[in-house]
Formats: structure tokens, sequence, C-alpha cells
């Protein structure tokens, strides 16, 4: 009989062998057909199975929200300099993309992990965030340099009016607001943000549509999935920052003396 020689790759995720290419077993002429957006693509590709629409649109909304917040931002800041520098479009978009991380945008999966470990614990948000300050760990999702109490999000309104209009239930969106309401009470800066949001939202995507079991929703929070929504969306704006450096014919950036604090 055959004999299987062993593989060096194991992959489950698309299949471009056939006619034509699967995403999660999904032949692209069905995902064209059946006028798929990017939401659904995210749900094969990432989750490896087709979810409600009010779920995809959720994704998508993640992705347009988070397309871009303007040129002030690390991400954006550092994309400018490099386009600036003359770089090719990958090294001025991957100089952004690498300051994502834990105070900038790469805050989804901390903020899942610890919203989630908190409440399935019980503890109150005094309990939840005196600990963490104990601890020495920011609360991921909560904080932002320009947004405030009286100055909130317009982007964390529309994500918590989403969820509240389409989830079955947003019991961690609640509870990360109850997080916000205490850390306000501390200082103005506190809000939840646009990490915080997503954060507590998509768990109670997965806890709630009924696609996933507590042990794969555990594992997905675990890897951390959630701040590739970050990276993919403000890939948009960055590529875009990129154009528009080019179109301008902005020459070598250089920082202003005057910006600089020189000192012993
Ligand atoms: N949890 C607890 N305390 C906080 C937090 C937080 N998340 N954020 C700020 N503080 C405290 C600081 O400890 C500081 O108090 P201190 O001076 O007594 O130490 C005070 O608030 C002021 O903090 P700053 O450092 O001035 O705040 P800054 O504007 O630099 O920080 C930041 C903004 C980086 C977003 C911060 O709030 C943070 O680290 N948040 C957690 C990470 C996070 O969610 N990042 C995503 C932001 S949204 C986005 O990038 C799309
Ligand atoms: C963003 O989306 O880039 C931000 O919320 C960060 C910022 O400082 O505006």
């Amino acid at each position: 009989g055959k004999v299987r020689a062993p593989t060096h790759i194991i992959s489950t995720i698309a299949d471009d062998r056939g006619e034509e290419p699967c995403y999660a077993g999904v032949p692209m002429s069905t995902i064209v057909e059946r006028g798929y957006g990017v939401g659904d693509v995210i749900s094969l590709l990432w989750f490896k199975r087709s979810l409600p629409r009010y779920c995809t649109q959720f994704i998508e909304i993640c992705v347009m929200l988070c397309a871009d917040h303007g040129p002030c931002v690390s991400g954006a800041h550092n994309t400018i300099v490099t386009a600036r520098a003359g770089k090719d479009l990958v090294s001025s978009l991957v100089s952004g993309l690498l300051t994502i991380g834990p105070r900038f945008g790469g805050a989804i999966d901390d903020a899942a992990r610890y919203f989630k470990d908190a409440y399935e614990r019980g503890l109150t948000p005094y309990e939840f965030v005196e600990g963490m300050k104990k601890k020495g760990i920011r609360v991921p999702g909560i904080g932002h340099r320009i947004k405030r109490g009286d100055n909130r999000d317009k982007r964390v309104q529309l994500l918590q009016d989403y969820g509240h209009s389409h989830f079955p239930s947003v019991k961690y969106l609640e509870y990360a607001v109850q997080v916000e309401t205490y850390t306000l009470s501390k200082a103005n800066n506190l809000v939840m943000n646009v990490d915080g949001a997503i954060a507590s939202l998509f768990l109670d995507l997965l806890a709630s549509c009924g696609m996933f079991t507590k042990q794969e929703m555990d594992e997905i929070v675990d890897i951390g999935y959630l701040n590739g929504l970050f990276v993919l969306a403000r890939a948009i704006g960055l590529i875009g920052h990129t154009f528009d450096q080019k179109r301008l014919k902005q020459p070598l950036y250089r920082h202003p003396w005057e910006d600089v604090l020189y000192t012993k």
C-alpha cells in the first residue's frame, strides 16, 4: 500500500490544492457568491468557522474604527518618519506596526485576560483595580493620553452601543464599565479605551454567540488572538500615511533641537 511520507508542516485553515482555494473548507466562489465580507474571511481564517452576521459585522466595525487615529499616534508617527526617510511601503508599514504593544493598541489580549479572570473570580472592581495596583500592573484597556471622563472616546461608545443592541449578553462589557466607573473615581484620564471595549465585547461574543465551547474561548484568550484586530485594522491607516507622505513629496524628517531637552 501507499506509505505516507512524514510532513514538516501541519496546516488547518486554508487549502490551495483544488480548482479554487478554500478558507476553512469554504470555496472562494461561495465567499464571492454569498457576498461575504472581511469579517467572514477573518472568522474562517482565524476562528475556523462561519460566525453569525452580527458577529462578523462586529469584527468589521472593530477594523473600521481602529483603522486610523491621526498622524500623532506612535504607529503613524513611525510610519511617517520612515516614509520620509525614503523607505518603501513595507518598511514604512512595519515600522509603524512595531509600535503596537502593551501601551499602544496591543493591550486587547491582556485586557481580555485580566477582565475575564477578575470576572470569573467574582472580584469587585475595587478588589480588581487595587489588586493590580499592588502588583504594579496598569489595568490594560483603561487609560488614554487625550481622552477623559468629560471627553469620552466616541469609538468606545459606538462599540458599546453595538454590543447592547446586537449581543445576547454583555456581562463582560458591563463588568468593564463598572471597572471604569471605579477608575474614573480615582482619575479623570482612566477611561475605558478602545482596546478595553474590544476586549470586553469580544469576551461577550465568544461566551454568548453559541459558536464556541468554554475550552475554545479559553484557548483564544490564552493564545491572544485579539491584538490581531488592531494590527490588521491599523495597517490600513499606516499604508494610507505612507502614500500620503509620498504624494506630498515630504523631505527627510529631522526632529527640531528646540523640542529636545539636552541635559547631563
Ligand atoms: N491603570 C492604572 N493606572 C493607570 C493606568 C491604568 N491603565 N493608566 C494610567 N494610570 C495612572 C498612572 O499610573 C499615573 O499615575 P501615577 O503618576 O501616580 O503613576 C496616571 O494614571 C497618569 O498616567 P500617565 O502615565 O500620565 O498616563 P499616560 O497618558 O502616559 O498613559 C496609557 C496612557 C499608556 C494608555 C496608559 O493609560 C496605560 O498604560 N493604559 C493601559 C494600557 C492600554 O490600555 N493601552 C491601550 C491604549 S488605547 C490605544 O492605544 C488604541
Ligand atoms: C489610537 O487609536 O491610536 C489611540 O487611541 C491612541 C491615541 O493616543 O490616540
